[in-house]
């Protein structure tokens, strides 16, 4: 199944080669995923015991009433979506901004967040999340004419894989807690920039330090001490492999989705990390 969403570093089109990289029992107990982001490789494996998590508590509070409240949520995707049609196309952008800013100001675990926050993803420019200083989304309008289908087959299975899964707001290292041996974590965090060097050290991006990307080196060693298997994906630099020098590493080449600039689209390679 496709994600729901459309999300910065989404790994669909890389799901299959980064679940060949799995240990063959991955599945055996409880799967980790600590920066869920669009969940493509959760939705496409649909553990039978899992453990998701992110720090974007309204991307948390949609997942949750994906898998508690589906009907409901999609009668309020469906109505924004018919009121989104129905608006004369010099309207088009005053409803996207209305609707962001209902969004901005409803709570971060209401229903009206989690269908405010798919129509956005799809109303929005290249379908980016990006918050201002004070936390509200601020990207703008896409242009779109015509809301795009709404998937219900990709709902009804996500509200499946959900049905098995604890989802919860959590640093990445909290998360893996309760991680016990012979479970298995896949670790998605935000990239170190490919320009960045390593004399760069004050290097920041969504809010994800140089030192977090250390705390996340130290844990997969951590984790291989507890005998809890653990892949992580990260950007191809020499930065990167020095931090995560302690664990195994290998290169994939992946599409480069987000720019979007044509010259910044083609293939990229990336680092596929692990501690065993
Ligand atoms: C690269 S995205 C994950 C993409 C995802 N694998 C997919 O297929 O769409 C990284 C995610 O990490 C989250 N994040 C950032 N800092 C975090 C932290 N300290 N702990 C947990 N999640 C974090 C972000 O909110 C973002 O959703």
């Amino acid at each position: 199944m496709k994600p729901l969403l459309k999300w910065a570093g989404g790994k669909r089109h890389i799901a299959d080669i980064l679940i060949s990289s799995f240990p063959k029992d991955w599945n055996k107990q409880t799967y980790f995923e600590p920066f869920i982001g669009g969940a493509a490789l959760f939705f496409q494996l649909s553990p039978s015991s899992a453990i998701i998590s992110d720090v974007n508590k309204r991307l948390i509070g949609f997942y949750k009433h994906v898998r508690e409240d589906l009907d409901e949520l999609l009668n309020e995707i469906r109505d924004i979506s018919i009121e989104f049609d129905n608006c004369p196309d010099d309207s088009k952008k005053r409803y996207f901004l209305e609707i962001r800013e209902q969004y901005n100001s409803s709570d971060v675990d209401s229903l009206e967040s989690a269908s405010k926050l798919f129509a956005l993803n799809k109303l929005c420019f290249n379908g980016l999340y990006r918050e201002n200083s004070k936390g509200g989304f601020n990207v703008p309008f896409g242009q779109k004419k015509k809301f795009p289908n709404i998937e219900f087959d990709d709902f009804k299975n996500a509200n499946l894989a959900l049905q098995n899964a604890e989802v919860k707001v959590s640093d990445f290292e909290t998360t893996v807690k309760s991680a016990k041996s012979g479970d298995f974590v896949y670790f998605d965090p935000p990239y170190i920039p490919i320009d960045a060097t390593s004399s760069f050290t004050s290097y920041h991006a969504d809010g994800f330090s140089l030192d977090d990307q250390k705390r996340l080196a130290a844990l997969l060693v951590e984790l291989k001490n507890r005998n809890i298997k653990a892949l992580c994906s990260n950007s191809d630099t020499e930065l990167t492999r020095g931090i995560y020098s302690e664990s195994n590493m290998k290169v994939i080449q992946a599409p480069r989705m987000v720019s979007a600039k044509s010259s910044g689209r083609g293939l990229i390679n990336e680092l596929v990390i692990s501690n065993y």
